[in-house]
């Protein structure tokens, strides 16, 4: 059976906005080294505009979260659905505080100390969907 358009639209929507924003955050960590030796200027550059697609794809990550809450079919909602919500709702906004963190903190150990635990809480709030689309 096809999904129909709204939840194409939904997921899609959702799906998207959390590879921007998870994976956008992995591969520009994967590129600092190279870009530290290779193009040094770049770098603050490269942080900001990312910064300029990342939270708005945050943004639709909260409002797409919100909307998967409401098409969700009670008989999915029991006391696990209900659990696994509330921590991925915890991890998705220690991700964004830990990268607001991560822009704001100017020593390089604590860039890196934030910038690991904003990926690291994007990624379990995706494994936490894929739990909850399951
Ligand atoms: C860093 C932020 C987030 C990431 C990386 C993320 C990622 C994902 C992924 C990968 C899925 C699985 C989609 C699928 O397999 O079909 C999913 C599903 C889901 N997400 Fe998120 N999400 C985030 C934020 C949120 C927020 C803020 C909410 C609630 C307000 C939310 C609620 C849900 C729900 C209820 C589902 C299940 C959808 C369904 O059963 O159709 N998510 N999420």
């Amino acid at each position: 059976m096809l999904a129909d358009a709204s939840d194409i639209v939904r997921l899609s929507l959702h799906v998207t906005a959390a590879a921007v924003w998870g994976g956008g955050q992995a591969t520009l960590g994967g590129l600092v080294p190279v870009l530290r030796r290779a193009a040094p200027n770049a770098l603050v550059p490269a942080a900001r505009q990312f910064a300029r697609l990342a939270w708005p794809a945050y943004g639709v990550l909260l409002a797409t979260g919100g909307w998967n809450i409401a098409a969700t079919h009670p008989s999915k909602e029991g006391s696990a659905w209900r659990v696994v919500l509330a921590v991925k709702l915890l991890v998705v906004l220690t991700s964004g505080l830990t990268a607001w963190l991560h822009q704001r903190t100017s020593t390089t150990r604590g860039r890196a100390a934030w910038g690991a635990l904003t990926s690291l809480s994007a990624l379990s709030a995706l494994v936490l969907g894929v739990a909850l689309a399951g």
